[in-house]
Order: C-alpha cells, then sequence, then structure tokens
C-alpha cells in the first residue's frame, strides 16, 4: 500500500511539485496518473522510489515511511520498485538477455559482474520474463535491433526480473505510435492482473488512460483533482484537469 498524507514537494528554485498531496493506493491496484505537462505527474512518481525528498507531509510503502529509510533500508526497498521511463534506458549494444539480467546486478557477487557470469536460474528467469512480454525470439539480438515497442518490452522484462511489488512508469509509450502503445499497455494490463503487481503509470494520451487503468488520477498545478474510477471520468472532469485544454486525441476518438 502506498499513502501519501498531506504530501507537498517544493523544488529548491521555489516551484511546487506537489500541492498537499493526499492519496492511498491498494496492492495490485493499476493506476493512470493525467493532467497538463508540468502539473507534477513525474513528481508524484519520483517521490515514490525517493529519487527526490519530500518537502513535507509523510509518504509510507507498505507502513515504511520512506523519508526514514537509511541507505541500506533504501537499497532494499528500491529493489521492490519498477522504474519505466519513456526512452527505455537500455543498453543498445548489448543483447536482449544481457539487459533483462541487469536487473540481478544488484544480487550479484564482485566477481559475477566483473566476468559477467550470470546463474543458469537466472537465465531462466529472464528468458520467463522475455516470454511473458512476447519478445522472447528477441533474447539474443542485439538490443538496437528492435523495434521501440520491443525495447520498451524489454525493459518491462528487466524490471520483472527485479520481482518488483509496484512499477512506476513515467510517460512510457510516449515515444511510440499508437497501435504500439497499445500493445505495452496490453503488456502492462496483463502483468497487473497475473502478478498482482501494483501499476502507476504517468501518461499523457487521455484515451489510453481511460481505456487501461482501473483508477485515473488528475493533477492541475500539483494538486490533485480528481481521483476516482475511469469509467466516472467525464469531459468536464477532463475539463478540470486539463484546464479547459484536453490534449487533441480525445476529439479523434
Ligand atoms: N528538478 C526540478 N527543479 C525545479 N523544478 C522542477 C524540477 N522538476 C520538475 N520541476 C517543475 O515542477 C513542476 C512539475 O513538473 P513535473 O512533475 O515534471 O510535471 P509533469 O511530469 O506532469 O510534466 C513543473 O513546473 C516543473 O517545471
Ligand atoms: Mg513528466
Amino acid at each position: 500500500m502506498i499513502e501519501f498524507k498531506d504530501v507537498s514537494k517544493i523544488y529548491s528554485n521555489g516551484v511546487v511539485g506537489l500541492d498537499h498531496v493526499n492519496l492511498t493506493i491498494e496492492q495490485g491496484e493499476f493506476v493512470g496518473i493525467i493532467g497538463l505537462s508540468g502539473a507534477g505527474k513525474s513528481t508524484l512518481l519520483r517521490s515514490i522510489n525517493r529519487m527526490h525528498d519530500i518537502t513535507s507531509g509523510s509518504l509510507m510503502v507498505d507502513g515504511l515511511e520512506i523519508s526514514k529509510l537509511k541507505t541500506k533500508e533504501l537499497r532494499n526497498f528500491r529493489r521492490k520498485i519498477g522504474m519505466i521511463f519513456q526512452s527505455f534506458n537500455l543498453v543498445t549494444r548489448t543483447t536482449v538477455i544481457r539487459n533483462v539480467l541487469m536487473a540481478k546486478v544488484p544480487d550479484m557477487t564482485f566477481w559475477r559482474v566483473l566476468l559477467g557470469v550470470f546463474k543458469k536460474e537466472d537465465k531462466i528467469e529472464a528468458l520467463e520474463n522475455l516470454d511473458k512480454v512476447g519478445i522472447l525470439d528477441k533474447a539474443y539480438i542485439r538490443a538496437d535491433q528492435l523495434s521501440g515497442g520491443q525495447q520498451q518490452r524489454v525493459a518491462l522484462a528487466r524490471t520483472l526480473t527485479q520481482n518488483p511489488q509496484i512499477i512506476l512508469a513515467d510517460e512510457p509509450v510516449a515515444a511510440l505510435d499508437p497501435v504500439t502503445a497499445k500493445q505495452v499497455m496490453n503488456d502492462f494490463k496483463r502483468i497487473n492482473q497475473e502478478m498482482n503487481i501494483s501499476i502507476l503509470i504517468n501518461i499523457h494520451h487521455v484515451e489510453l488512460a481511460l481505456e487501461y487503468a482501473d483508477r485515473i488520477i488528475g493533477i492541475r498545478a500539483g494538486k490533485i483533482v480528481y481521483d476516482g474510477p475511469s469509467k466516472d471520468v467525464t469531459e468536464e472532469v477532463l475539463n478540470t484537469i486539463y484546464e479547459g485544454k484536453i490534449p487533441n486525441e480525445m476529439e479523434e476518438a
């Protein structure tokens, strides 16, 4: 469970990223976070795995106040949280399976890392996770030979190999064409349903958010202005979230 209690984040330059946010997310939820560019979506995600510290309030994950975690506890905590970015963040000059196995590096001995020797069971796990995202046949191909959608799937398989409890995805489909974006959203959905991993996705495609997420959190200028089921998101709600500037895709849909 993730619990924000009166959380604010004020950047050192005075910009308010989050403004008195209250939020509870249960294990296994699929949440879409929407809002204009600059609304605070990334700030919200980055607070959860403590990529930055919050300024005030309380942020608990499974009952742990994360601002209080010391170095080693923080490292263990972060292993439970997978992070997916728009830009995939792969080592493009090596194979797909080696990219996926990177998730095991924190558990490996110095010598194994140095020599690049992975355990057989880790390799099997990596292959299983590539299978889960439908690209098992690409395991021994160089990552830069893959399409954008396939690279995002490698990133997803790598994150799964970390055995996360929560996946935070910051605009994971923003760089993909609409058909590929849907395929990747389907992967997230399947992983959410089959593995009970909580998924929080920042997404600027309104219609994708409404189609795939069960719950929508709408942020405007650091404040949560909507929090409820996707099916209850009306045009009025969208106008509130987007300050009357609902992104075009909605009109086309
Ligand atoms: N490192 C930073 N330093 C200062 N201001 C920042 C920083 N990161 C984000 N901001 C500001 O905080 C606000 C929220 O940003 P962000 O969370 O990135 O929004 P979103 O992801 O919704 O586009 C914006 O005004 C942005 O300019
Ligand atoms: Mg962002």
